[in-house]
């Protein structure tokens, strides 16, 4: 009896050396050590063998056992880190490349990206950011900006006002201010000169067609100082016309009217999709319709009745000058990314937007 558990034990030990994998080892185990196998049986057994054998066989198969037991888990422990190692070796994982699928995290909305871009621009022409409320009052919206009590732009067509708005000349009465030039009179109120700034905001007008939305974003600039000309205006809008349009721009200023600039100006840009308004193909150009420039911003400077209004604040119009501008941060965006229709910016659609920021 005793050597056929030796022929098991040798039988064994040669499969467990021979197994080169963990499913491998645990069949062997099976086979050898399971309920079923013949050494566990014989341990079982024995009772039943007659006395002279029962001591010899019972410390055989013990040995057997034990010998067994201890050799398959040394080569299960080496098997594991075998395969540990080979598995790390083929599921290496590059954490730096992105995630698949990929991840979005996102992007800045295009008027963001525009407004950015802008500030940037006039950062570094030496200005500041500056923000007021888009609740206004009648006084910091028309009355402060020098607007004739006649000025249509007061009517309840033109304007949201806020209810209860019983008398719209009440300079306290309150309403969305139309655009951001209202801040220009909170700044100077705040600040005495110099002053260099420009201040971007949310505006509100009643209009709603392929270049309005009732809700738009504009970015007002006003620099005031002792020696402060319509030359500065123009260099000032240069240097932006050729960062955002491209360094071969121009800038023309044409005479207009606003009630808080004299003189007042509307800017135009040379177009940047044509030469003189014809296209390479010698068509007229779409974008400026023919024309060679595009209206980009109103400008002027600043009235000294405006001043006359922060007087106490510093602001002498006998003293100092100022310019001022005003522009629409959907208009930029639009001219220069070709975008057909302003309401696209509010859509939502994420095919517009993600091909921007
Ligand atoms: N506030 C004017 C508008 O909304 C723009 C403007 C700003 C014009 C500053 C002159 C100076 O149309």
């Amino acid at each position: 009896m005793t050597d056929r558990i030796q022929q098991i034990r040798e039988e064994a030990e040669q499969a467990i050396t021979t197994a080169t994998d963990t499913q491998t080892l645990e069949n062997v185990r099976i086979h050898y050590l399971g309920r079923k196998a013949e050494l566990p049986n014989l341990l079982r057994t024995v009772a039943e063998l007659p006395a002279s054998e029962r001591a010899a066989t019972g410390k055989a198969a013990n040995e057997a056992r034990k010998a067994l037991e201890a050799a398959i888990e040394q080569r299960a422990q080496h098997l594991a880190a075998v395969e540990l190692e080979q598995r790390l070796e083929r599921d290496r994982v590059d954490i730096t490349l992105p995630p698949d699928p990929r991840h979005d995290p996102g992007r800045l909305h295009l008027i963001t990206e525009t407004r950015r871009e802008l500030e940037d621009v006039f950062i570094g022409l030496g200005f500041n950011v500056a923000e007021g409320p888009e609740v206004e009052t009648v006084y910091y919206n028309f009355d402060a900006l020098n607007h004739a009590p006649t000025h249509p732009s007061r009517l309840m067509t033109d304007t949201f006002y806020v209810a209860p708005a019983d008398d719209i000349f009440d300079p306290n009465a309150r309403l969305l201010r139309v655009h951001t030039s209202p801040v220009q009179v909170r700044a100077m109120e705040h600040q005495p000169p110099p002053l260099y700034i420009i201040m971007p905001g949310r505006t509100y007008r009643p209009d709603n067609d392929a270049t309005h939305t009732p809700q738009f974003h504009q970015i007002e600039g006003l620099a005031v100082d002792t020696d402060i000309t319509l030359a500065d205006l123009q260099g000032t809008l240069l240097a932006f016309a050729r960062a955002i349009f491209g360094e071969e721009r121009e800038v023309r200023l044409r005479p207009h009217f606003f009630p808080f600039t004299e003189p007042s100006v509307e800017v135009d840009v040379s177009c940047f999709n044509c030469t003189g308004g014809l296209t390479a193909h010698g068509l007229r150009c779409p974008l400026c319709k023919g024309e060679g420039w595009i209206e980009i911003l109103g400008a002027g400077m600043v009235d000294p009745n405006v001043f006359a209004y922060v007087r106490e604040y510093g602001y002498d119009p006998e003293e100092i000058q100022g310019f001022a501008f005003g522009m629409g941060i959907e208009r930029i965006a639009m001219l220069k990314h070709g975008v057909p229709d302003l309401r696209m910016l509010y859509d939502n659609d994420v095919r517009f937007l993600e091909q921007f920021g």
